[in-house]
C-alpha cells in the first residue's frame, strides 16, 4: 500500500496555511488583539451560567480539550471487552488511541462532508462514489462543489454495501476521489457491516487507490456498543469517519460534527474551516455532553429510545396496510413500508398517510418512497412515549381512512 496524500488533495489545499490570530500564541492578559467588544455581550440579563460563555470573545479555534474528551470517550468504548471494534495496535502490540491530531469539528457533520468534497475533489473534473439509498446532503454537497456523482447502490436485500462493485466502479474511473458510506445508513437504519468496510479498505489498500472512504456514523451510538470504526483512521489512512452531537447526544441545536482522519489529512481540514466555526455555546455545551456523567446520560436515553422502537415496532407492524421493517434495527428510527389493498407498497397511500398525519393531526414523520428500494416506505423517528403513543393512534386511524378512500 502507497498512501500519498499530495496524490488525494488538491494541490493549492496542500499548500495552505491556517488562519493565524495573536490569540494561537497569547490567551492571558488585557487581550486588546482581536477588535473584540470588550465592554461584554450587549445583551440585558444575562444570566451567571451565559456570562461565563465570554460571548464577546472569539472562539477557541482548536478547541484541544473538547477534542480530548471526545478521544477519551470513543477509545475507552473501543477498549470495552464487548467492543465489537477493537483500538488498532503498532508493531510491538500497543494500542494506538485516537488524538486530537486525527481530529475536525465542524458546524455538523454538514459541515465536514462539504469540507472533505472541497479538499478533494476538482470542480468540474473529479468525482465521488455514493450509495443509494443514503443520506441526501452528499449528493447536495456534490452539486455545490461541482462534483459528478457515481452511484453503486446497496445491496437492496439488506441495505448492505457492495464492496465487489464499489472497487469495479473505481477501478473503471480513475476520477472517482470520495466515497460515502453511511453506517447506521440513512433512511436504511442498518449498521453496515465490519467485514465488508474492511473490504473496501484492503482492496483500495492494495490499489494504492487515491481517494477516501468516508464512513459516515451519525447514528453509531443507537448500534452495538463499539460499533463505531473512528479509531482505525490511524490503520487505514485512506479512511475518514464522521460523527455528530445531534442525534444519541440529544444535540441537533449546537451544530457540532466531528471528523476523525488520518493526521496528514486532519491537518488540512483545519487550516481550511473556518477559524472560528465551533462557537463558545457549542463548545460549552459539548464539553458537558462528553464528561462522564453525560455520557452515561447519553447511553441511558439510547437503551430508552432501543426500548421504544421495539414497542413502536411490534404495534405498527400489526396494523393493517403497513408491510415489512423495510430497514434495519441500528437507528433512532424505523422505515416502514405502506401497502395497497392487494399488499403492494404504495407510495400514494404512504404519501397522503404521511400528508394527512402532519396537516390534520400533527404527526410528522418522514415521506422515503422515492429513495431507491425504499417504495412505500415512511420513516418514523422514535419519540417519548407520549410521542408514540400519539404517533400509533393518528397513524393507525389516518391509514385506515386512506385505504377506504
Ligand atoms: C447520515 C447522516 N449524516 C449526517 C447528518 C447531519 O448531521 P449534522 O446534524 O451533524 O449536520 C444526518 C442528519 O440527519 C444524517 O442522517
Amino acid at each position: 500500500m502507497v498512501f500519498s496524500i499530495e496524490k488525494i488533495v488538491r494541490p493549492k489545499i496542500l499548500t495552505l496555511e491556517p488562519y493565524r490570530c495573536a490569540r494561537d500564541d497569547f490567551q492571558e492578559g488585557i487581550l486588546l488583539d482581536a477588535n473584540e467588544n470588550t465592554y461584554g455581550p450587549t445583551i440585558q440579563g444575562l444570566s451567571e451560567e451565559e456570562e461565563k460563555l465570554d460571548l464577546n470573545r472569539y472562539p477557541d479555534p482548536h478547541q484541544i480539550l473538547l477534542k480530548k474528551q471526545i478521544c477519551a470517550y470513543r477509545n475507552s468504548e473501543a477498549q470495552k471487552p464487548e467492543s465489537v471494534i477493537k483500538l488498532p495496535t503498532d508493531e510491538k502490540g500497543a494500542p494506538i488511541k485516537l488524538s486530537p491530531v486525527n481530529l475536525c469539528l465542524g458546524v455538523g457533520s454538514d459541515e465536514s462532508i462539504d469540507s472533505i468534497i472541497r479538499a478533494c475533489v476538482k470542480p468540474g473534473k473529479e468525482k465521488v462514489l455514493l450509495c443509494p439509498p443514503t443520506y441526501g446532503m452528499y449528493g447536495i454537497c456534490c452539486t455545490v462543489n461541482d462534483a459528478e456523482i457515481v452511484e453503486v447502490p446497496l445491496n437492496l436485500e439488506n441495505f448492505q454495501i457492495q464492496p465487489d462493485k464499489i472497487i469495479e466502479q473505481i477501478k473503471a474511473d480513475s476520477s472517482i476521489k470520495l466515497i460515502y458510506i453511511t453506517s447506521p445508513g440513512n433512511p436504511t437504519a442498518t449498521l453496515i457491516k465490519q467485514d465488508l468496510i474492511l473490504d473496501v479498505l484492503s482492496q483500495i489498500e492494495k490499489l494504492s487507490w487515491d481517494g477516501f472512504l468516508i464512513v459516515d456514523e451519525a447514528y453509531v451510538d443507537f448500534a452495538p456498543v463499539g460499533s463505531s470504526i473512528c479509531s482505525l483512521v490511524n490503520k487505514h489512512p485512506n479512511l475518514v469517519v464522521m460523527q455528530t452531537f445531534s442525534k444519541a447526544f440529544g444535540l441537533a441545536g449546537i451544530r457540532l460534527g466531528i471528523c476523525y482522519s488520518t493526521p496528514s489529512l486532519s491537518v488540512l481540514l483545519n487550516a481550511m474551516k473556518y477559524p472560528y466555526n465551533v462557537n463558545n455555546i457549542t463548545s460549552s455545551m459539548a464539553l458537558r455532553a462528553t464528561k462522564k456523567e453525560s455520557l452515561m446520560n447519553m447511553k441511558k436515553t439510547a437503551a430508552v429510545i432501543i426500548d421504544q422502537r421495539a414497542i413502536v415496532l411490534e404495534k405498527i407492524l400489526k396494523i393493517r396496510g403497513v408491510g415489512r421493517n423495510r430497514g434495519g434495527l441500528d437507528s433512532n428510527f424505523i422505515l416502514i413500508e405502506i401497502l395497497n389493498k392487494d399488499g403492494v407498497p404504495d407510495n400514494k397511500i404512504a404519501h397522503e398517510v404521511y400528508s394527512k398525519l402532519a396537516t390534520d393531526r400533527q404527526v410528522v414523520v418522514r415521506f422515503r418512497g422515492n429513495e431507491l428500494g425504499c417504495k412505500g416506505c415512511l420513516r418514523i423517528t422514535i419519540g417519548t412515549p407520549e410521542e408514540n403513543k400519539k404517533l400509533l393512534e393518528q397513524f393507525e386511524d389516518v391509514l385506515s381512512h386512506a385505504l377506504e378512500d
